[in-house]
């Protein structure tokens, strides 16, 4: 990973601000989830633009030519046009018109995919650059008054610049996916059902708030079970598959899901206590694809992390799928994304 960018939308949400809708309280999902803020998208702001914008850090950030650029793999689960997908739009909004533009759906774990696949695109000598933007909406499908997603989810967008080096910067990936959990985390209906539901309420009120979202749905508990069998076994090949021993890991990226699942997940592996593991969660919510990039960032912006060390990174979620890898990091961007 040669450079990083990151976009965070101006609009801040405290937890307060969460429960003037949601039965639930500030103290309870911080408790419970380890978040205190959330950022959501406003006015202009939208999937495409926050894409964009990440991109164009990652790109500045690198300091690359960009007509050096071969692919770019936009990780999301929340463009809302399956035709046409998002990524040949986003490119040609970076200037990289023309460019192999292809999008990703992997739920929360749709950045490690898509990190792995940019990684062997330019092992096989397909390409020598890669654009990887993990990017998210996640408000779009959000039920604000569903106590088990409307406290979790934020927007977000984070990017990475990948690129041949000297050294190995980033491991074979450990991925996988259990099909017969896959309706932990999931759309209450399907396009055909929520058509129907449209053209039911035709002629009388067809509003948002009439018809309801397509709203995302997690049965968190089921999902919790599922992570503490699979995640360990997952982590543990990460190393062996890297050749990297638990001691040589600087750096503890997983996921932003739920603080106290990270918590565990770190214990559980053994990682001594003073590696530094990323809490992006804290003020950024769980912005599935886009998280890992997003919490890498604030990582190196705030000094937690530094460029070149060796950090463990680990993402997962719908599907339910996983991806991780042991990635050198790269450098701390000059212009980072606070304030955005
Ligand atoms: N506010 C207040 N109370 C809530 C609540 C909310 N938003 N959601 C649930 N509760 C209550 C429940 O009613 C229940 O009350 P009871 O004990 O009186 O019956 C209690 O809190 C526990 O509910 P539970 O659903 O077991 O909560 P939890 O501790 O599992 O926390 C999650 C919910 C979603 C935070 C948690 O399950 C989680 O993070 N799961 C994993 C998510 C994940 O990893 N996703 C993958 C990537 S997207």
């Amino acid at each position: 990973m040669l450079g990083i960018g990151a976009y965070r939308p101006q609009r801040v949400v405290s937890n307060a601000e969460v429960c003037e809708t949601l039965d639930s309280t500030p103290e309870w999902i911080f408790e419970r989830t380890g978040i205190r803020t959330r950022r959501w998208i406003s006015g202009d702001e939208t999937l495409r633009s926050i894409s964009a914008a990440a991109g164009e850090r990652a790109l500045v950030n690198t300091g690359i030519d960009r007509t050096k650029i071969g692919a770019l793999i936009l990780c999301t689960s929340s463009w809302l046009k399956l035709t046409p997908h998002g990524a040949p739009t986003v490119a040609s909004d970076l200037g990289l018109n023309g460019i192999a533009a292809f999008d990703l759906t992997s739920g929360c774990g749709g950045f490690g995919y898509g990190l792995g696949v940019a990684a062997d695109l330019i092992r096989a000598g397909s390409v020598d650059y890669v654009l990887v933007i993990g990017a998210e909406t996640m408000t779009v499908g959000l039920d604000p008054n569903d106590r088990g997603t409307a406290m979790i989810f934020g927007d977000g967008a984070g990017a990475v610049v990948v690129g041949p080096s000297e050294e190995n910067g980033i491991s074979p990936t450990v991925w996988g996916s259990d099909g017969e959990n896959a309706e932990a985390i999931a759309q209450d209906v399907n396009f055909l059902e929520y058509m129907d539901r449209a053209q039911a309420l035709q002629g009388t009120d067809p509003s948002v708030e009439a018809i309801g979202r397509m709203a995302l749905r997690m049965e968190g508990p089921r999902v919790f079970r599922w992570a503490a069998v699979t995640l360990p076994r997952a982590l543990s090949n990460a190393l062996e598959v890297s050749g990297v021993s638990k001691e040589d890991i600087e750096v503890f990226v997983p996921h932003q899901a739920n603080a106290r699942i990270n918590e565990l997940m770190k214990k559980n592996l053994g990682l001594a206590d003073d590696i530094p593991m990323a809490n992006d969660i804290e003020n950024t919510g769980n912005t599935s694809a886009a998280s890992i990039p997003l919490a890498i960032e604030e990582m190196l912006v705030t000094g937690k992390a530094k460029g070149g060390q060796t950090a463990l990174l680990l993402g997962f979620g719908a599907g339910l799928s996983y991806a991780g890898q042991v990635v050198t990091l790269p450098p701390a961007p000059k212009e980072p994304s606070f304030g955005a």
